[in-house]
C-alpha cells in the first residue's frame, strides 16, 4: 500500500514544484498558424464561426506577417481563395496565382518566416471537391497529376515547405518526384497522412469557400472509427517521401497522434482544427468556460500526446501567454 508513504500531492503544493516536474511544455516554436489569402487589394473579412480570423488580401497578409515575427510564431500555412474556380481547379497551379502571389508578397516581408502551403483542390475547384470528378467522385490517379503541378508552382514561387491535404492515394510520392525532377530536393513534405472526414472542419469550410457542392469526403478522407488504418496512412506516406506527417483533426484523435508518435520516428504534426478553434471560443463567448485556459489545456493536450508540431489557430494568442 503505497498510502500513506507516498502522497503525490506533495509534488503538487505550490507553482514551483510544479513546473520542476512538469513533463511537457508548449514553446511558440511548436506553433504553425493558417492564413486565408483571398483576392483583391484592402481585403480582411473577419470569418463569423472563426472570431480574430480573416480571409486577408495579399497586401494585407504582408502586413500581419510582421506582427508574427514579433511573436516569435516560426511558420504559417496558407490557405488561397482564388477569383475563378473551374472543374479542374487550374487557378491552384497558375503561376500569378493567389497563393502564389501571397508567397512572394511575405517572403519579400519576412524571408525567415516558414511558408507552408496547403496542397489541394477544394477551393479551386467550381464543384467543391479535392481533385478532378468522374463519375460523381474524385479520380485519384487524374487528380495526383494535377497535384504535382500546384506543389511544384508553389516551390517555384518560394513555398519552404508544402503540405498535401488531399487525401489521394500516391500523392506524396508524386509530389516528391515532380519536387525532385525540378531542383526542389529540399523543399520538404508535411502530408496530411492521416485525415478523418471530420465534422470539425465545419468553419474552415466557410474560411476557405470550399464546400463541396454535392455529397462529402468520404470517399477519400478517412472513417473517424479507424485507427490502424492511420498508421498504414502514415506507413505508405513515409515510405513515398514524407518528412513530417500529421494527424487531423487533433482533440478527437489524440490516440491516433500518440499511436504514430510510437510507431514511426518522423516529426509529427496535428492540427487544431477550425472546429475545435470555434467551439472553445463559442463557449467562452457564452461565459460558459474559460476560453484562456481552455486553449492553453487544449495545446499541451496535444503536445502531450506526442504531436511535435501544432497547426493552431490559437498560436497568436498562445504565443502572447507563453511570452509573458
Ligand atoms: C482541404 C483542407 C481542409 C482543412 C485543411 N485543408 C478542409 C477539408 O478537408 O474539408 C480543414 C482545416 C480546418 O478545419 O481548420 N484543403
Amino acid at each position: 500500500m503505497p498510502f500513506p508513504k507516498h502522497r503525490p500531492r506533495r509534488l503538487r503544493k505550490n507553482e514551483t514544484i510544479r513546473k520542476m516536474v512538469r513533463e511537457t511544455t508548449l514553446s511558440v516554436d511548436d506553433f504553425i498558424l493558417p492564413l486565408f489569402v483571398t483576392y483583391g487589394r484592402g481585403i480582411k473579412n473577419e470569418v463569423k464561426s472563426m472570431p480574430g480570423h480573416y480571409q486577408m488580401s495579399v497586401d494585407n497578409l504582408a502586413r500581419e506577417v510582421k506582427e508574427l515575427k514579433g511573436l516569435g510564431i516560426p511558420a504559417i500555412m496558407l490557405f488561397g481563395i482564388p477569383e475563378y474556380k473551374d472543374e479542374v481547379g487550374s487557378e491552384a497551379y497558375n503561376p500569378k496565382g493567389i497563393i502564389q502571389q501571397a508567397i512572394k508578397a511575405i517572403k519579400n516581408k519576412a524571408p525567415e518566416l516558414m511558408v507552408i502551403t496547403d496542397v489541394c483542390f477544394c477551393e479551386y475547384t467550381s464543384h467543391g471537391h479535392c481533385g478532378i470528378i468522374k463519375n460523381n467522385d474524385v479520380d485519384n490517379d487524374a487528380t495526383l497529376e494535377i497535384l504535382a503541378k500546384e506543389a511544384l508552382s508553389h516551390a517555384k514561387a518560394g513555398a519552404d515547405m508544402v503540405a498535401p491535404s488531399d487525401m489521394m492515394d500516391g500523392r506524396v510520392g508524386a509530389i516528391r518526384k515532380a519536387l525532385d525532377e525540378n531542383g526542389f530536393q529540399n523543399i520538404p513534405i508535411m502530408s496530411y497522412a492521416a485525415k478523418y472526414a471530420s465534422a470539425f472542419y465545419g468553419p474552415f469550410r466557410e474560411a476557405a469557400e470550399s464546400t463541396p457542392e454535392f455529397g462529402d469526403r468520404r470517399s477519400y478522407q478517412m472513417d473517424p472509427a479507424n485507427s490502424d488504418e492511420a498508421l498504414k496512412e502514415v506507413q505508405f506516406d513515409i515510405e513515398e517521401g514524407a518528412d513530417i506527417v500529421m494527424v487531423k483533426p487533433a482533440l478527437p484523435y489524440l490516440d491516433i497522434i500518440r499511436r504514430v508518435k510510437e510507431e514511426f520516428n518522423y516529426p509529427v504534426a496535428a492540427y487544431n482544427v477550425s472546429g475545435e478553434f470555434a467551439m472553445i471560443k463559442a463557449a467562452a463567448q457564452l461565459g460558459w468556460m474559460d476560453g484562456e485556459r481552455a486553449m492553453m489545456e487544449t495545446l499541451i493536450s496535444i503536445k502531450r500526446a506526442g504531436a511535435d508540431l501544432i497547426l493552431t489557430y490559437f498560436a497568436k494568442e498562445a504565443a502572447k501567454i507563453l511570452g509573458r
